[in-house]
C-alpha cells in the first residue's frame, strides 16, 4: 500500500538546518530557501493546497494568502513573537490557528537592546566607521566622548517579558529603570520627560502605531537617546528624523523600520544613528529554539490534533472542528 500523503508545510524563508531536519522528518516541506523575502506571487502560488504555513514577521498574512492556501490550511506557525503582520480575524474566520514563539527570544532581544544602547551612548558604530574610513585620529582627552550608562535613567515603554528583561540588564549597568505600560508604571509623558534613554517594547497595534510621533518626541528630555527593537511603525520615522536634525535628541538606535527593508535616507546619513537589520532575536540559540517551537506547533495541530501551546486564536480550532 502506498504511504499516506504527508501534511504539506510551506516555509517562506531559509531556516536553521536542525529545524529543516525536524520539519522534513514529519512533513512534506516546501521551502523558500533564501534569506530575502520571496516575491509575493511565488508565496501565493506555493501556498496552494498547504496544510500549514511557516511565516516570518515581515510576511503579509492576510485574507489573500489564506484564500490562496485554500481549505486544507489548519495552522500558521509564525517564526517570531510579534504578529502584527497577521490578520488574526481572517485566520479565525477560516478556522486557521496561528501560533508564535514567545519566551525563547526574550534574552536575545533584550541583549541586542542593551548592545544598541551601549553602541549609541559610547559611539561605537561612529568610531568603527571613522577607523574604517582611515580618518586621522589619536587618543586625546576630548576625542569621541560618549555618555556612561550608570546613574542615568532608562525609560522602558511596554513592560512585557522583553521590556522587563531589558530593565533587569539595564539595572545591572547601574541605570535607574522606570517603565510605562497599559497596566503599570508611570504615565508615558512623565517617562518621556524623565528618561535619559527610552527603549520601546510594545507590540504594534492601532493604539501604538506612531506612539512616538511629533508630540511625544517633543516631550522627550533634550539630549535623550531612543532605542527601538519593537516594530518600526511604533515611531513616526519622519518625525524622528526632524527631532534628530534639530538636535533635540542626541541619537537613536533602530533595529526595526517603518518600511523594512527600506530605511529612511536621512537615518542612514546621520552619524548619531545606529542601524541594525532587524536582528534582535538573531542568535543561533534563539533562532533554533524559535524554529523548534514552530515544529512543535505544527506537530500538535497536524498530528496530535490538539491546540498548540502558543496558539494566538485557540477559538479557531473549535471553529475548524465544527
Ligand atoms: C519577533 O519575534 O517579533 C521579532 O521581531 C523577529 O525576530
Amino acid at each position: 500500500m502506498p504511504a499516506p500523503p504527508r501534511a504539506r508545510v510551506v516555509a517562506t524563508r531559509r531556516l536553521p538546518a536542525p529545524v529543516v531536519s525536524e520539519l522534513r522528518a514529519s512533513f512534506e516541506l516546501v521551502l523558500h530557501d533564501r534569506v530575502e523575502a520571496p516575491p509575493r506571487d511565488d508565496v501565493l502560488a506555493s501556498a496552494a493546497g498547504a496544510d500549514a504555513l511557516l511565516t516570518v514577521p515581515t510576511d503579509r498574512v492576510d485574507a489573500e494568502l489564506l484564500d490562496a492556501a485554500g481549505g486544507r490550511l489548519r495552522v500558521i506557525a509564525q517564526y517570531g513573537v510579534g504578529h502584527d503582520n497577521v490578520d488574526l480575524a481572517a485566520a479565525t474566520a477560516r478556522g486557521v490557528v496561528v501560533t508564535n514563539t514567545p519566551d525563547v527570544l526574550t534574552g536575545a532581544t533584550a541583549e541586542l537592546t542593551i548592545a544598541l544602547l551601549l553602541a549609541l551612548a559610547r559611539r561605537v558604530a561612529e568610531g568603527d566607521r571613522l577607523v574604517r574610513r582611515g580618518d586621522p585620529w589619536s587618543l586625546s582627552p576630548t576625542f569621541l566622548l560618549g555618555t556612561g550608562l550608570a546613574g542615568r535613567t532608562l525609560g522602558v515603554v511596554g513592560w512585557g517579558r522583553i521590556g522587563r528583561e531589558v530593565g533587569r540588564l539595564a539595572a545591572a549597568h547601574g541605570m535607574r529603570v522606570v517603565h510605562a505600560s497599559r497596566s503599570s508604571g508611570i504615565p508615558l509623558d512623565r517617562l518621556l520627560a524623565d528618561a535619559d534613554a527610552v527603549s520601546l517594547h510594545t507590540p504594534l497595534t492601532p493604539e501604538t502605531r506612531h506612539l512616538l510621533g511629533e508630540e511625544a518626541l517633543a516631550r522627550m528630555r533634550p539630549g535623550a537617546l531612543l532605542v527601538n527593537t519593537s516594530r518600526g511603525a511604533v515611531v513616526d520615522e519622519q518625525a524622528l528624523v526632524r527631532a534628530l536634525l534639530a538636535g533635540r535628541l542626541a541619537g537613536a538606535a533602530l533595529d526595526v523600520f517603518e518600511d523594512e527593508p527600506d530605511v529612511h535616507p536621512e537615518l542612514r546619513r546621520l552619524e548619531n544613528v545606529v542601524l541594525t537589520p532587524h536582528i534582535a532575536s538573531a542568535t543561533h540559540e534563539a533562532r533554533e529554539a524559535m524554529g523548534m517551537l514552530c515544529v512543535e506547533a505544527l506537530r500538535d495541530a497536524l498530528f496530535e490534533r490538539t491546540v498548540p501551546r502558543h496558539a494566538l486564536n485557540p477559538v479557531a480550532w473549535s471553529r475548524a472542528d465544527a
